[in-house]
């Protein structure tokens, strides 16, 4: 029998929950989950389970992000109404941007950016909802890879039957086939949703084919090119999409501070696009409502800490091959993506293996999640984790 919370919730539904990724979690009641990490009778994060299936950081946060949540913990009491992390954005990018200053809420100096090309969100996914309500709440229709990441086809969704979905497969060795995606556009497309690297594949389109599919479609269809995993790309010379975004019309690129810089817990992500898209996406997001100055603090010191940064993708990289190499080694078949987590086919129901690993304490995401149930999804994890996963698949 599973353990039974007082909730009524056993601990093995709250932990699929979690093992299903951030797209889980938000089915869960916060309040729910944080008593149960109270009530866990192991030490450790969730009761000393090993969280390989979110995709987070193992190896923490930045500690220039700590510090900076730290120092400014006694202004809380005032509200953030500042541009600093749009600002700090614009200028990693190297992003031109204008500002002028002037009296703006509560008689405050603030600073004003003109023809912003970036929105922030309470974590990417707040711009990629926004990103769904400006372009679909007339109704129309999106065009997405199957599998990939749903946040906006289930955004979407909720806006009711006006707004319809067509999945394009991906190709025989699971990347994204532009080819097919531009032949399901109609006149009624508003939104093709790319993720690249894609979730749950990993594999990556060349900077050139997004270039060339950019090329090819209607300037009035939103392109978005979700890049939550970017930073885990090795090939130092693969251009990112950001380019694409600031010279067109119609390209959003998402980041996410949830993953290479280590601060899921804060929240953040951002956008950037065109001044239009951008003042579009911007009036469905609460805005400088929505960003709390924990946040603000630790993403603009996250984002200069380039150490972390460093380190995040050294301990993915040398995890990820770990991983890769040992799956191979079990007979399975590992996805070569390029992301912070390892999609594998292990040529059998995983169900078994999914529940196994969650006996010993690992959470992953079953491949059951996509319609692919001899897949298993792991994250990478530190390399004590990284051992641990591989030993208890060993196991069955
Ligand atoms: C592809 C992709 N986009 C966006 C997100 C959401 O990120 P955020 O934490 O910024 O909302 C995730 C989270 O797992 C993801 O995998």
């Amino acid at each position: 029998m599973p353990h039974q919370s007082d909730h009524g919730l056993s601990r093995r539904h709250f932990l699929q929950g979690v093992g299903a990724g951030v797209a889980g979690l938000t089915v869960l009641d916060p309040r729910l989950a944080v008593s149960l990490m109270i009530a866990g009778e192991e030490a450790g994060p969730v009761g000393g389970v090993r969280r390989m299936g979110g995709n987070e950081n193992p190896i923490g946060p930045s500690p220039k992000a700590i510090d900076a949540v730290s120092a400014q913990l006694k202004g809380l009491n005032w509200y953030p109404y500042q541009p600093d992390l749009p600002l700090a954005i614009h200028r990693f990018h190297n992003i031109p941007v204008d500002t002028s200053e002037g009296t703006g809420w509560a008689g405050l100096n603030t600073t004003f950016i003109s023809d912003s090309k970036v929105v922030t969100g309470i974590g990417s996914t707040e711009v990629l909802r926004a990103a769904a309500w400006a372009y679909l709440l007339d109704g129309g229709h999106l065009v997405q890879a199957n599998p990939s990441y749903e946040e906006i086809a289930g955004a979407g969704n909720k806006l009711g039957e006006r707004v319809s979905v067509s999945r394009v497969s991906l190709t025989g060795d699971h990347r994204v086939n532009l080819e097919e995606m531009k032949r399901a556009v109609t006149p009624e497309t508003r939104i093709i949703s790319l993720c690249n690297p894609n979730n749950p594949t990993g594999t990556l389109l060349s900077h050139a084919d997004l270039a060339a599919f950019a090329d090819e479609i209607d300037p009035r269809v939103l392109i978005v090119i979700d890049e939550a995993y970017i930073h885990f790309v090795r090939d130092p010379g693969y251009q990112d999409a950001i380019s694409l975004s600031l010279s067109r019309p119609n390209v959003l690129v998402t980041r996410t501070f949830s993953k290479a810089y280590g601060i899921a817990g804060l929240r953040v992500g951002y956008g950037v696009a065109h001044p239009d898209v951008i003042r579009k996406i911007s009036s469905y997001t609460l805005g400088p409502l929505g960003m709390h100055s924990n946040s603000i603090a630790g993403a603009v010191a996250a984002l200069a800490d380039v150490e972390h940064l460093q380190e995040s993708r050294m301990v993915n990289s040398t995890g990820r091959d770990f991983l890769v190499r040992e799956m191979s080694a079990m007979g399975w078949k590992p996805i070569d993506g390029e992301c912070n987590f390892v999609l594998a086919d292990t040529s059998a129901d995983a169900g078994p293996l999914f529940e196994h690993l969650l006996s010993r304490n690992i959470l992953t995401t079953s491949g059951s999640r996509w319609d692919m149930p001899t897949f298993i999804r792991v994250s990478v994890g530190l390399p004590e984790d990284n051992e641990a996963f591989i030993a208890a698949a060993k196991e069955l």
